[in-house]
């Protein structure tokens, strides 16, 4: 079987890659729009742009199976679905959001965009399985760790907000059963990390991991713009501020979906704090 997994320089797109690794059933492609300064050692690596589906022609030769970030603009979906179609590409595993699932107006804007591929891809008439990840453990590098570099400190809106941080091998390793088995074909699965905890709680493990403490400065909603805004497009720094705010006042969603496919529990907060210290250094 041919995989091709899209956004392969990505955070779960190279660990797909990597646990894909060594398994004889499984040849593994890989697409990237910078394909000269990313190429993955002992994988075919070819230039591709979700947002133009032409340009997917070439990886899409041969192809069984893709793994899809939802990256792709929604007018050119029926392109994509077309590209995949005359491929002959079988089953697509789609990276989606936990967003699809809420109903809250500031998640309006990322759960249309992703139900959207989701929606095409099912009408597309491929065998589907939507992976819904809720918050990323990675995020704390995007917007933590320059700070906790610079100045030993994070500055918040909001440190009670609470997520249930996932690991991206975590995603990953359902992502790779969704690919090399039938069990999930048709599933629509939220993926969370083990435990509900706040920024603050989040914050501390990293200094645990650091072996020192680590501040936390609280900002106004002035503040926290201008710094997240570095970080982040407006439509996020919308949607997050919102988020933020919201999660203060309830307990994060934790499903066992990682525990049931994979046979073992999520990584921890303080695991995945450990394993990725090095970036706070
Ligand atoms: N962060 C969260 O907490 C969270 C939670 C749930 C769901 N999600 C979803 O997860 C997805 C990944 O987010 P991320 O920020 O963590 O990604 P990421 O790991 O930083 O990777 C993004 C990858 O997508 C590729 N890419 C971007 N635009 C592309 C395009 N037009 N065509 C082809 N490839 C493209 C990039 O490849 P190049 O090398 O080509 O640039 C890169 O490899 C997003 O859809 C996001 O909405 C995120």
């Amino acid at each position: 079987m041919r995989v091709l997994i899209t956004g392969a320089s990505g955070g779960i797109g190279s660990a797909i890659i990597d646990q894909l690794r060594g398994n004889d059933e499984v040849e593994v492609w890989a697409t990237c729009r910078h394909p000269r300064s990313a190429q993955i050692p002992g994988i075919h690596t070819v230039f591709s742009d979700l947002d133009r589906p032409a340009s997917m022609r070439p990886a899409l030769e041969g192809v069984d199976c893709v793994f899809l970030f939802s990256f792709t603009r929604q007018e050119v979906l029926p392109e994509l679905v077309d590209a995949l179609s005359v491929a002959g590409v079988t089953k697509v595993v789609v990276l989606s959001t936990i967003d699809t699932t809420r109903h809250e107006p500031f998640v309006e804007y990322n759960k249309q965009r992703h139900l959207a591929v989701e929606n095409a891809i099912i009408d597309g008439g491929f065998t589907t399985v939507s992976l819904r990840p809720g918050a990323f453990a990675r995020n704390a590098i995007r917007f933590w760790a320059s700070q906790i570099r610079r100045d030993r400190t994070v500055g918040l809106p909001f440190p009670d907000s609470q997520q249930a941080p996932i690991a991206d091998e975590d995603i990953a390793a359902v992502a790779v059963r969704a690919i090399t088995t039938p069990h999930l074909d048709g599933a629509k699965i939220v993926l969370t990390g083990p435990d509900s905890l706040t920024m603050r709680d989040q914050i501390g493990l990293i200094g645990e991991a650091l072996g020192e403490s680590i501040g936390i400065t609280v900002l106004c909603e002035r503040e926290a713009r201008a710094l997240y805004g570095e970080v982040l497009p407006p439509e996020y720094l919308d949607l997050l501020m919102g988020q933020w705010a919201f999660e203060t006042t309830e307990r994060a969603v934790v499903t066992d979906a990682v525990r049931e496919i994979t046979g073992r529990g999520a990584v921890t907060y303080r695991e995945w704090a450990i394993a990725h210290r090095e970036a706070f250094v």
